[in-house]
């Protein structure tokens, strides 16, 4: 007689151990019985068998409740740490209210250590990340309080330290070539996994940079403009990006930015923090006003911080390439890709909006530039800071 409990497979043993110990006492092949005894044993066999299989049934069944209920318990245990993590990422961050109805879009707001960020950013868990990433020496970073004139120094950052050759249509898009280091997309991993040295932009403030900055010997260009411009400029990015949607009025947007209810506000404390580092010889401290009233001393005066050697005619491209008309007709640096992707709306204007100093007077009311004036004054006191408003007429 065959017995196919043998062939079990060695894995099973364990739990159908006895039944095949059973089986193989009682059957004749293995205990060499002989002919007369088979009727009786073959009924004795018959029930043995029975039970065995309802054994091997019961053992079947238990085994898949505690698959099953392993399963949940360890189901239960991941959505149980995942809780315990956002509590403990959220510890530090204090969710602000909103007026919802000023927003198209889902938009939430934390302040984490002083500072205004959106939500997308603190559910990235990028904060917890920023504390261990590495800073090299050959790194270059471009910080600013958005919508200051990053994407302007970027490029001519680029241009600068990849043999002067201009960007266009077939290059990788500045967010590729130049990634923001806290934003989810590419990503503070793959940038921290990147190679050679790296081109990081970022819109942190000085106190809540990775530490390894200051130990790397990286070289970082902080980028500064006047408050009222950036407050245009600002109102019209929110209107544009779809995960924002910004329908509020210009006058709710003002007051907004003037009670730093804005994302990576307060702006003083942003630019006062690197302002007063500027001594540091490994930062640069601009404003928009001075690269836009002599864009060839600054693109100079980068190069030279950058340690690239550059003759007057490379600085001249570099300078006439990183124009606001040459920025605004170059796919790679103009944004309008974010249209298609859906990340910007196609009939808010563009990324590239004005690009003036100034632009500020055909927007804020008479009212609203006493506030601006007013915060202005207090906030600048005895800082040694002072914006420039307007073009100069030199
Ligand atoms: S962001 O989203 O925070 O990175 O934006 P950011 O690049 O800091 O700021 C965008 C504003 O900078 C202007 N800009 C320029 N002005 C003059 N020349 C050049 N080449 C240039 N590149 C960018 C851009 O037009 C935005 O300002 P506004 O006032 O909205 O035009």
């Amino acid at each position: 007689m065959w017995v196919p409990s043998l062939q079990v497979h060695r894995s099973c043993q364990s739990w159908c151990h006895p039944w095949m110990r059973r089986i193989q006492q009682v059957s004749p092949s293995a205990t060499g019985m002989q002919q007369p005894f088979l009727p009786a044993l073959r009924c004795y066999t018959q029930s043995t068998e029975d039970e065995g299989l309802k054994k091997l049934r019961r053992y079947k069944r238990m085994f898949a409740i505690s698959l099953f209920s392993g399963t949940l318990v360890f189901a239960w245990f991941l959505k149980r740490q995942k809780g315990l993590r956002l509590k403990a990422l959220l510890e530090d961050f204090t969710r602000l209210p909103i007026d919802e109805s000023l927003f198209g879009a889902d938009v939430s707001v934390y302040k984490y250590k002083g500072y205004i960020f959106p939500g997308q950013l603190v559910m990235s868990g990028v904060f917890e990340e920023l504390p261990h990433f590495q800073f090299r020496e050959e790194d270059v970073v471009v910080a600013s309080y958005p919508k200051a004139g990053t994407t302007w120094i970027q490029e001519i950052v680029y241009m600068l330290t990849h043999s002067f050759k201009r960007t266009d249509a077939s290059s990788e898009v500045l967010e590729t070539r130049f990634p923001y280091l806290e934003y989810p997309y590419p990503g503070i991993k793959s940038l921290a996994a990147k190679q050679g040295p790296r081109y990081i932009k970022t819109h942190l403030p000085l106190s809540l940079l990775p530490p390894s900055f200051t130990s790397s010997n990286a070289k970082l260009i902080y980028i500064c403009r006047n408050p009222r411009d950036v407050a245009v400029s600002y109102y019209y990015f929110m209107r544009l990006l779809t995960q924002c949607s910004y329908q509020g009025s210009f006058s709710s947007f003002i007051n907004m930015f003037l009670a730093d209810m804005v994302m990576y506000s307060p702006f003083f404390e942003h630019v006062l923090g690197y302002w007063r580092a500027r001594h540091n010889p490994n930062i640069l401290f601009l404003s928009y006003e001075q690269l836009h009233q002599d864009p060839v001393k600054v693109v100079k005066e980068i190069a030279e911080f950058l340690n690239v050697d550059a003759n007057s005619d490379e600085v001249n491209y570099v300078t006439a390439c990183t124009s606001f008309g040459s920025m605004s007709a170059n796919p790679s640096v103009n944004y309008e890709h974010w249209k298609d992707l859906g990340f910007a709306h196609k009939d808010q204007g563009k990324f590239l909006r004005k690009g003036e100093v100034g632009n500020w007077k055909h927007h804020l009311s008479d009212d609203e530039v006493v506030a601006f004036e007013k915060w202005e004054r207090k906030n600048l006191l005895n800082t040694g800071l002072d914006f420039m408003y307007e073009k100069s007429s030199v």
